[in-house]
């Protein structure tokens, strides 16, 4: 089972069926779903049952993960992962951590180990993230692990009836 040590008792691994209980727990978060596009509120049962199963998928389709669970020892405390694979040179990472583990570099420390893990062994050249233009922590994350601001996307996507400003950003190598 392939495991990414990040720092200290933090690691990546594979999402586990186990991990249900503690995914609910910890992503009913009403920030984590104004800040994302896919994540539902509240989050139930069936919500993280249909995402391990987009997650065996996608781990199928592409014979390794591309998402992970991010742990705080055995304790599950967040995600990270990749979309947009099939291009073969590139990827878009998205993330979220739990509330009391904020504040602490934990996700500058994910994102930059899970990127030197997708680079390295998947060859990849690009890297994007897109940042709702409110979220200045997620773009803090990023320009610390190198990523550069390619663009401002006015009213780039459309959320519970609004239009939200995106920003882009790519780690190229
Ligand atoms: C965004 C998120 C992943 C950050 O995780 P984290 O572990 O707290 O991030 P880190 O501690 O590594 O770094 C956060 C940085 O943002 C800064 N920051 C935090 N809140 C900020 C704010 N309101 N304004 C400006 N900077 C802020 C911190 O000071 C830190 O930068 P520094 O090291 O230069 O001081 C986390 O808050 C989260 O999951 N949010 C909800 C879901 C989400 O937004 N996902 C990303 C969608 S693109």
């Amino acid at each position: 089972m392939m495991q990414v040590c990040v720092s200290g008792p933090i690691s990546l691994t594979p999402w586990r069926s186990s991990d249900q209980a503690a995914c609910i727990e910890r992503i009913s978060d009403r920030e984590i779903y104004e800040q994302t596009l896919r994540i539902p509120y509240p989050y139930t049962a069936e919500h993280f049952d249909q995402w391990f199963h987009i997650v065996a998928e996608a781990t199928a389709r592409h014979g390794m993960p591309v998402h992970f669970a991010i742990r705080d020892g055995e304790s599950l405390i967040g995600g990270v992962g990749f979309d947009g694979l099939t291009q073969g040179h590139r990827a878009e990472i998205g993330y979220w951590l739990a509330r009391p583990w904020r504040g602490r570099g934990i996700m500058t420390a994910v994102v930059g180990k899970a990127c030197e893990h997708a680079l390295a062994e998947w060859n990849l050249v690009r890297i994007i993230a897109r940042v709702f233009d409110t979220n200045l922590a997620s773009a803090r994350v990023l320009e610390k692990n190198g990523f550069e601001s390619e663009g401002f996307l006015r009213k780039h996507e459309l959320k519970d009836g609004r239009f939200i400003n995106t920003r882009l950003f790519a780690l190229v190598r």
